[in-house]
């Protein structure tokens, strides 16, 4: 499976200025059941740092930029999101970090499922041994 890719979103915006529309089963291949938003991070202080059994997620940085660090035991990538149209795919599991983020950053996050910490790999080496 590709480790990147991309939901890039068509801007419908005019001469009034952008607009971006996500539909749950259409514009994601999945029904939308939570979504969260991360904002006032610090540009030196990294957060994510986990990979999750069987969550899948797309973010979009809605304003600023940041660098995400995937991985998934096999391949380690870095990628910058800074378009607000644009969102990465965080498959079920591969680790990620998000590092760098610029002072106005916000950052959305679309989720398949409801928040369940059980579902969360918070150990580097336990998500290798998870691998198999
Ligand atoms: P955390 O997973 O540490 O954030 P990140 O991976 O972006 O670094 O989440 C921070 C706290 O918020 C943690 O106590 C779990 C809680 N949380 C929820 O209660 N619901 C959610 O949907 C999310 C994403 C986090």
């Amino acid at each position: 499976m590709k480790l990147i890719s991309w939901i890039e979103l068509p801007n419908l915006g005019d001469h009034r200025g952008s607009l971006v529309v996500v539909e749950a089963n259409k514009s994601l291949p999945f029904e939308i059941k939570r979504l969260y938003y991360i904002f006032d991070s610090k540009p030196d202080t990294p957060r994510g740092f986990h990979a999750h059994h069987k969550l899948t997620q797309v973010a979009f940085c809605i304003q600023g930029k940041f660098k995400m660090v995937m991985d998934d035991g096999n391949e380690k990538q870095e990628v910058i999101l800074d378009e607000p149209n644009k969102g990465l795919v965080i498959p079920s599991m591969v680790w990620h970090e998000m590092h760098d983020f610029s002072e106005d950053c916000i950052i959305l996050v679309l989720a398949d499922d409801y928040y369940n910490e059980s579902d969360y790999i918070r150990n580097y080496d336990d998500f290798i041994k998870t691998l198999g």
